[in-house]
């Protein structure tokens, strides 16, 4: 099947990968209202494809699919499911090219960053097919002579799967990967203008042998998703919600989940501070910063939202970082060289003019960028402003975007209060080669993650997650299955009669 974006077309190796439908039960379906909505190509805005439009009635048949598939999926070992998750992870390696194609369109970035996330993603099938094998309990040095104790970890049941647009890959691999390792079956709800991808991998994990019931894929427009959410959230079935996205529907999400007491995990918004001390390398912390802030176009959630760089290097980073910021290609994702790609929504693109036009009518330098580029409707330059200070939006907003804001501070002890000076706390950085600093900033930083002379941290070895108003919950490592297990205490009394 050739997939028509309107002015392009492109041939998928595989175009069964190319799935316009919603998976429930094991079987490919429209939503009951036949109602259905498109996707388009952020870069120019041609049509993807369309996707049923579920409701209530589509994910009430999800989530029974699911719950009937739980007690056979969780009676297999772990062992069983981690040769399913290993052969899941195999076939998405095998079909990287076509999965990379399917997110450039979808959600725009360069086909270099999505064969990255498509490789970050296949870490967590990888991790996770292992950590299957791995759910270990503990036996408990009993109190009475006569009783032994023990607890065990037991899957907590059906996981619904909400993931966001900027990594429509590796947050379905992040969520899934460790449900389906604990025994759990899942629902997924992925954004509404990124599903292909999410799709993809589901009929990948259909082929690697994931029995009926137990991966499903409800789709929705953004318009909605409340009707749908409002279900996966208030469904007894449900017994956990794992989330990536914004604080403000990260909020609404658990203030649902409250009427039926909800396991979640909710992966938030971040203000990521990035601070460059004097004693830093400078030529590494701007590699640093161009790896960490142009990722995705800025649109991470572990983005650098604020550079602090110390008033002895300030000029001269500012200077290295805005000529290697205007050097970067700006094009669609699809071009040669591309680096960076458009915003996802004219929304977006809103947003971050409305940030740096507050910060530029408050006293900010623009040193490069500050405009829309000629790329297409939605595509923004890379921006890098100078003389920002805590009185513009920038400093306390989540901008998502390619725009990096400058600001100068003299010590350490004021630069670790302007970086903890946020609701935020999921990843900060830094750049220091005084041990004893690294150890002392590093322990101050606010922040669920931090990042010491580098810019880029994720991996799926190591717990990704926030505190404060940026989550709840660890992703990947150990602690990412211990998100889909319970723990069980039991007591066995009488053993010495
Ligand atoms: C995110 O922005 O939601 C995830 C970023 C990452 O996994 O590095």
């Amino acid at each position: 099947m050739d997939i028509d974006t309107g002015d392009l077309t492109f041939q998928l190796k595989d175009q069964n990968l190319f799935k316009q439908k919603c998976f429930i039960n094991g079987e490919w379906v429209d939503s009951d209202s036949l109602d259905t909505f498109d996707v388009h190509n952020p870069s120019d805005l041609t049509l993807v494809g369309s996707m049923p439009n579920c409701s209530k009635s589509d994910t009430i048949k999800a989530i029974d699919a699911a719950n009937n598939s739980w007690v056979a999926w969780k009676k297999l070992t772990g062992k069983d499911r981690s040769i399913i998750i290993r052969k899941w992870h195999e076939l998405i390696l095998e079909n990287i090219d076509d999965l990379a194609l399917i997110m450039t369109l979808e959600n725009g970035k360069p086909i270099a960053d999505s064969r990255g996330e498509i490789i970050y993603a296949s870490w967590f099938t990888d991790w996770f097919s292992e950590e299957a094998k791995r759910t270990y309990g503990k036996t408990i040095p009993s109190t009475m002579a006569d009783r032994r104790m023990m607890s065990i970890k037991q899957p907590i049941g059906v996981c619904g799967i909400i993931t966001p647009w900027n990594f429509p890959a590796a947050m379905i691999t992040r969520k899934v990967a460790p449900a389906l390792a604990a025994g759990c079956p899942v629902v997924i709800k992925p954004a509404g203008s990124t599903p292909f991808s999410a799709t993809a991998l589901v009929e990948l994990a259909h082929r690697a042998g994931v029995p009926k019931g137990v991966i499903n894929l409800i789709s929705v427009s953004e318009e909605n998703v409340s009707e749908v959410g409002d279900e996966l959230c208030t469904n007894n079935h449900v017994r956990k919600i794992s989330f990536t996205g914004s604080t403000n529907v990260g909020r609404a999400l658990i203030a649902k989940t409250a009427s039926t007491i909800k396991k979640v995990s909710m992966e938030l918004g971040g203000h990521a501070p990035l601070i460059i001390f004097e004693d830093a390398d400078l030529d590494q912390a701007v590699e640093g910063a161009m790896a960490n802030k142009y990722r995705n176009s800025g649109q991470v959630c572990v983005s650098a939202n604020r550079i602090f760089v110390h008033e002895k290097i300030y000029d001269e980073f500012a200077k290295k970082f805005s000529e290697r910021s205007a050097a970067l290609k700006v094009s669609d994702g699809r071009e040669d060289g591309a680096q960076i790609g458009p915003l996802i929504t004219m929304s977006a693109v809103e947003k971050v003019q409305s940030h740096v036009e507050d910060a530029v009518s408050k006293g900010a330098k623009v040193m490069t960028g500050g405009a829309l580029d000629n790329a297409g409707k939605q595509f923004y330059k890379p921006t890098v402003m100078t003389n920002v200070t805590n009185k513009m939006k920038i400093f306390y907003e989540e901008t998502f975007g390619p725009v990096a804001p400058l600001i100068k501070f003299s010590s350490e002890e004021e630069v670790i209060k302007m970086a903890n000076d946020s609701n935020y706390g999921l990843a900060g950085y830094f750049y220091s080669r005084d041990i004893g600093r690294i150890y002392r900033v590093a322990e101050a930083l606010e922040y669920g993650m931090v990042g010491i002379n580098a810019g880029v941290i994720s991996t799926e070895v190591a717990p990704f997650g926030g505190i404060k108003e940026s989550g709840i919950g660890r992703e990947g490592a150990a602690e990412g299955i211990d998100e889909y297990l319970e723990t069980k205490y039991m007591l066995i009394a009488g053993i010495d009669d």
